[in-house]
């Protein structure tokens, strides 16, 4: 096994070196384990000697511009599949041209995946002016899908040229001064500010990032001259700084340099920011259809195009739940439009129930699939993501206040109920809900697709169109 560091999780520059070195040596992907230490030598182990060197092997213009992409994805597997990629192209020049090829499909649906989280980020970044006079200074909260705030930031010093600002994110932080960008580690995620609360998270962020060890008095006061100071968030912060810099830069010295767990820390950043959502619960639809767009409670917002909200009158007595987006719900931002959708419509017309009287809404809200091949393969959601979305079906439960709430299919059940709720032993009678709805469980229109058998089928549909009327009787 050969072990390739690479200095950060957008190291394009180390992947490519590390990968043309384990190419040249011979060492096939398989024996290749790609990490980001940030730290030491490119390669774990003495570097390899060159063995079977590739000479006059050169790589398609097109494999470096999707592999740029690619290393942007927050996938684990970036790094080993673009070295797959490479390995196959020696022996497969046309690779790239075989879009069905699995390896192919996956680094263009991330390098897609990429791109549409660059084109996010250049729309909805809000600079907030949090500093008058002279030394304007702008500053933005971002969270972008994937790693693309180096690749994302010319774009803002080109369009905000005559501004400073800083865009802060998770990953990294962005800053221009209008002459140069430069980049500082990312901005804590569990301290995500609110647009009143940014100002003063900018000054404990500047706090944070004041490195006493850099610090030149005389300097930092030419740059930044007194007079201006009160006009500065973080100009209130300075005085202390610089009493506590020699304190501080012995302690730093003095210190074992610790290296703590990625996945911990950000585990525990994911918890703590989940339970800032507590504070405000959503108050209209509206509220919830942006919110939803933007919920990072799990982790699915990654990969779906975008989160699906429900649709319909605010006032709806009956409210219909499924499980989650499909493909052309995430696509399109509206549920049940696909083919479990035409199976919904049909049955609610053949109940007598006009779909444009319910609400229409998902237990989860974000689509989970599996990409295979050029498909993306449908994945039930696990209960973590049930409970994560939970609190936004509680939301719109509290904002229409059906009558009945009908829950299509295991998935939907569980969360609408809060536990497991059988739906073969509980469809066909009403069943109680906390909130003095009644609630209805029946099949999901999916499964009514799926059913092999003809007479089986017929049998499972007839008892859905059944369950459908009783729910629409319950809510008159
Ligand atoms: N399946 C669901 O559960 N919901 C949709 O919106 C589409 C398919």
């Amino acid at each position: 096994m050969r072990v390739a560091r690479l200095d950060s999780e957008t190291d394009f520059a180390g992947w490519r070196s590390a990968a043309r070195t384990l190419r040249d040596a011979g060492v096939a992907p398989e024996a290749a384990v790609w990490t980001v230490s940030g730290e030491g030598d490119l390669f774990g182990e003495p570097p390899p000697t060159p063995g079977v060197a590739q000479h006059g092997f050169t790589v398609p213009k097109g494999f470096m511009d999707l592999a740029e992409r690619v290393i942007l994805h927050r996938s684990e597997q970036r790094f080993a599949l673009l070295y797959r990629l490479l390995w196959r192209l020696q022996a497969e020049p046309n690779l790239l041209r075989i879009v069905s090829d699995p390896d192919v499909a996956r680094a263009r649906d991330m390098a897609s995946n990429v791109n549409r989280a660059a084109h996010k980020m250049k729309a909805f970044v809000r600079l907030r002016l949090v500093a008058e006079g002279p030394e304007e200074t702008y500053v933005a909260w971002f969270e972008p899908a994937h790693r693309v705030v180096e690749a994302t930031a010319p774009f803002f010093a080109r369009r905000y040229a005559n501004m400073n600002w800083s865009i802060l994110t998770p990953d990294a932080c962005a800053h221009w001064d209008r002459q140069s960008l430069s980049f500082t580690p990312g901005a804590d995620p569990a301290e995500a500010p609110t647009e009143d609360a940014l100002e003063d998270y900018w000054r404990t962020y500047y706090a944070s990032i004041f490195n006493p060890a850099r610090l030149k008095v005389d300097a930092m006061q030419k740059e930044m001259p007194k007079r201006y100071w009160r006009n500065l968030p973080e100009a209130s912060l300075i005085p202390a700084l610089i009493a506590a810099a020699e304190t501080r830069t012995s302690a730093m010295v003095a210190e074992p340099p610790s290296e703590p767990n990625r996945r911990v820390v950000r585990q525990a950043q994911r918890l703590s920011r989940d339970g800032s959502f507590e504070e405000g619960a959503p108050s209209s639809l509206e509220e919830v259809t942006a919110g939803v767009d933007f919920c990072r409670r799990c982790d699915l917002w990654r990969d779906a195009t975008q989160g699906v909200a429900g649709e319909g009158p605010a006032k709806a007595r009956l409210m219909l739940v499924g499980e989650q987006p499909g493909d052309q719900e995430d696509l399109a931002g509206h549920p049940f439009i696909g083919p479990a959708g035409k199976v919904l419509d049909w049955a609610l017309a053949e109940a007598g129930v006009p779909r444009a009287e319910t609400y229409v809404t998902n237990a989860v809200k974000h689509f989970r699939h599996e990409l295979r091949g050029k498909r993306r393969i449908h994945q039930n959601p696990t209960t973590r993501h049930v409970e994560a979305c939970r609190w936004w079906l509680d939301g719109e439960r509290r904002i229409v206040r059906p009558r009945v709430i009908v829950a299509l299919g295991g998935t939907a059940a569980q969360a609408v109920f809060g536990k497991a709720v059988p739906i073969a032993a509980n469809r066909g009678k009403p069943l109680a809900l906390s909130d003095r709805a009644q609630g209805v469980v029946t099949y999901h229109p999916s499964y009514l697709l799926r059913v092999p058998d003809a007479a089986e089928k017929a049998r499972a549909y007839a008892a859905f169109v059944e369950d459908l009327k009783l729910a629409w009787a319950l809510a008159a």
